[in-house]
């Protein structure tokens, strides 16, 4: 079973270890991280994930990011993941509570679109993540377009075309 508590309860040495063991720790070239370049996480919509002996599982983090569409108009955006499990403690649900805590929140508060690079399978197969909108979408770095997904109540407000990045406000 997991508990889920607010990301920002955890050390943040820990949180970087979690990370680290997921993704590698070359994991900040990841064209991910340029998306969300300059920004924060957002603590109200980042969790983590403690087993039945209070250790840290997994995290999530979420952040603000936009799509600049071809006329200079940025619609905001809300960036998912890294969702990050310690390898040894995948396919025990972790994963899935952790974005069912951060969706569940968002999807309270009359969402933005959410949009992540991550397996198919996974995010559209348990939690409605498609492609489909994204294929005219363009990110700062390499991606695999099939995995640049994104979620939205209504699909059709999303611009075809668009430069993803932070979202910095002044
Ligand atoms: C991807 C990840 C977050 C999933 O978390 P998890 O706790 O291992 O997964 P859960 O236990 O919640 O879900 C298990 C289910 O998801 C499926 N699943 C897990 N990872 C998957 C993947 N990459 N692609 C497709 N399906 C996947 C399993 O087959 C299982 O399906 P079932 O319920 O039908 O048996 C985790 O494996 C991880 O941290 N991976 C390394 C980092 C990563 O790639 N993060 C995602 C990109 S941001």
């Amino acid at each position: 079973m997991a508990t889920i508590v607010p990301l920002n309860t955890i050390d943040s040495a820990l949180i970087e270890e979690v990370l680290d063991r997921a993704f590698g720790s070359d994991r900040h070239a990841r064209t991910a991280y340029r998306i969300r370049e300059g920004t924060d996480w957002l603590p109200a919509l980042s969790f983590a994930a403690l087993d039945d002996d209070d250790y840290l599982t997994g995290t999530i983090q979420l952040w603000p990011v936009a799509l600049t569409d071809p006329q200079g108009r940025a619609h905001p955006m809300v960036m998912v993941g890294p969702v990050a499990v310690l390898p040894e403690r995948q396919q025990e649900g972790f994963g899935k509570a952790l974005m069912l805590a951060a969706l569940d929140t968002l999807d309270r508060q009359a969402a933005l679109p959410q949009v992540l690079i991550g397996d198919a399978d996974y995010y559209g197969r348990f939690f409605g993540f498609s492609s489909e909108p994204t294929q005219g979408w363009h990110c700062p770095g390499p991606f695999a377009r099939d995995r640049l997904l994104v979620r939205c109540a209504n699909p059709a407000v999303l611009p075809a075309d668009g430069m993803l990045g932070p979202w910095l406000r002044d």
